[in-house]
Formats: structure tokens, sequence, C-alpha cells
């Protein structure tokens, strides 16, 4: 994590500024501690990476493999012994440890499909941005693209695995959150480009949009979506289709692109494994708020 990036995250509980231990520090902070002196909540960084999840323990009860590396990985004595007391309380309920390794394994076999590159065209022809956040980053293909004309650029995801891939590219005005998009994590910081490329599946669509809509008071907002919402149990409750999302998205105050106000059918393939391949057909929104 850049050391400047305390500035900028908000305790997800009550919103105070934090305060940084940093135990190990090279061009960034490897390995410390941010602590919210109001709530005492504490976010550790591990990796290089800021987890800003609410009850880390929790975070942690979903991910057995996970917790266990990062204990054996971690470098210094007071993160060792953060974690021991962190793992001493966590009740295992899950392993989503190798599906997030395999998803972040089939977005850098993918990273070259050409729905990024279609992305990347339609980011250019927007005004140069100096604050710009990604929610659902992965492993960080747009925001890394992002950061070449941004001031200041931050991915959100909750894989610890595709964040830990992402951290790979340095670059000063780049950083990842490990965190829930929709927690309060930059609290009222506005921004001047948002982007969420195909999460609504994942993050319950309506809430996305009323979040992303106060993150923006003058700005463009890029969205993008396969619709594929039938997934049982793991469904969100609200799903939106093309029709709903421009309504909705012209509700909370955006102005959608003449260009995109029609549904689009763009290609998405991701590579499973070297037999299958997931063909998608993406619809993509440009959408905009200003303050005249
Ligand atoms: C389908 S992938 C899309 C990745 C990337 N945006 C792209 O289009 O290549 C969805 C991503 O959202 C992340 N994600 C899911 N729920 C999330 C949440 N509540 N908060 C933050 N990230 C989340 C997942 O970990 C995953 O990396
Ligand atoms: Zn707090």
């Amino acid at each position: 994590m850049l050391e400047s990036t305390t500035g900028f995250l908000r305790c997800v509980k009550c919103h105070s500024k934090l305060e940084l231990d940093a135990f190990k520090i090279e061009n960034e902070i490897v390995e410390g501690i941010l602590e919210c002196k109001k709530c005492k909540l504490v976010f550790p960084i591990i990796e290089k990476i800021p987890i800003m999840w609410d009850d880390f323990s929790n975070y942690l009860s979903n991910r057995k493999t996970l917790s266990g590396r990062l204990y054996q990985s971690a470098i210094t004595e007071k993160m060792k012994s953060f974690l021991k007391s962190s793992l001493s309380k966590v009740v295992f309920i899950d392993d989503r440890t190798f599906l997030e390794e395999r998803w972040s394994k089939i977005y850098q076999n993918s990273r070259h499909s050409k729905f990024y590159s279609l992305i990347k065209n339609s980011l250019e022809s927007l005004p140069k941005s100096n604050l710009v956040l990604e929610h659902g980053c992965s492993i960080g293909i747009m925001t890394l693209f992002l950061a070449d004309s941004s001031k200041m650029v931050f991915g959100i995801d909750k894989s610890f695995s595709a964040l830990r891939f992402a951290k790979k590219s340095y670059k000063d005005n780049l950083d990842y959150v490990l965190a829930d998009s929709l927690s309060p994590v930059f609290a009222k910081l506005q921004f001047d480009l948002v982007i969420a490329l195909n999460i609504l599946e994942l993050i319950e669509p309506l809430e996305l949009l009323k979040h992303v809509s106060k993150q923006i008071s003058s700005g463009f907002f890029v969205i993008s979506d396969p619709y594929d919402f039938d997934r049982g149990a793991n469904s969100v409750r609200k799903p939106l289709d093309e029709q709903q999302l421009r309504t909705n998205l012209e509700k909370f105050g955006f102005k959608i692109f003449p260009k995109t106000k029609n549904p689009s059918y763009i290609p998405w393939n991701l590579k499973l494994n070297p037999r299958a391949t997931l063909n998608y057909r993406v619809d993509l929104i440009i959408a905009n708020k200003s303050t005249s």
C-alpha cells in the first residue's frame, strides 16, 4: 500500500481517519496496521494490501487455506502475532481460497480479450481524470491502464488472490484496497471517474448504483454487464435488465451518452481452461453527472 493511501481511506465502521503503523516498508507499506483511534478497529496491511473489512476474523472465516498461508508468510513478528490473535477468534465456515485463485488465473489468461481493448478505447475518449475508482477490479487490467492517464487510481476488490496479482505492477499513482465495494471505505470522497465492469451479478445492482451515485458529483461512470443473473442461491435479490439499468442510472442523476443509449453486445471471452471458453456479450453504458 502506498503510504499516501492512508489519507484516502476511512474506517469502514465509523468513517473516521486512520493512523498508520508500518511494520515493514520497502517502496510502499508491505506489512502494517491501519488503526481507527475513534472506534479502535484495526485493519491489517498484508503483502502490501490493506484489508478494509469491518471484521477481519469474519473475512478469514471464509478463507481457511488463505488464513494459514498468510500466517506462514508473514514477515514481521508484529504481523505474526496480529494474525495469531485474529486466527484464535476464527470459526472457519467456508474456504473460498481456491475459487478466488481459480478466477484470478482465469482473468490473467483472459486479459488480452478484445473486450478490454474496446473498453480502453472508450475510456480514452473521456477527458483525463484526477481521481479514479474501479469497483470489482480483480487483477487490475483496467485499473493499471487508467493509471497512465489519471492522477490517482484506486481499485477495490474482495479477492486477496486477485489483488496479490494486481499489486505486482507498481506505480506511484495506483493502489488497491481489499474491501466490500458497498462499504464506506472512501467515505465522502468524490471521484472524476468510476468504473464497474461485470459485477452486477455479485453486488446488489441498485445498492451499487446508489453508492456510486454518491461517489460522483461531477464526473463519469462507465458500467458494463452481461446480465448473467441466474445463480441460484447466490443470485442478487433485484437483478436489472438493460432498460432498467439505464432508467435507474437516470433516476440517480446520470445522463447517458447517446452512443450507449441502446444496449450493446460486446464480446467478452474468458478462458476457463485450454479447452473451454466462456463467451459473453456485454452491454456497455457511459454516463456522466455535471454540476453545471
Ligand atoms: C466477474 S469479476 C469482474 C472482474 C473485472 N471487473 C472484469 O470485468 O474483468 C467480479 C469481481 O468482483 C469482485 N467482487 C465481488 N463482490 C464484491 C464486493 N462485494 N466488493 C468488491 N469486490 C467484489 C470479485 O472478487 C471479482 O474479482
Ligand atoms: Zn472507526
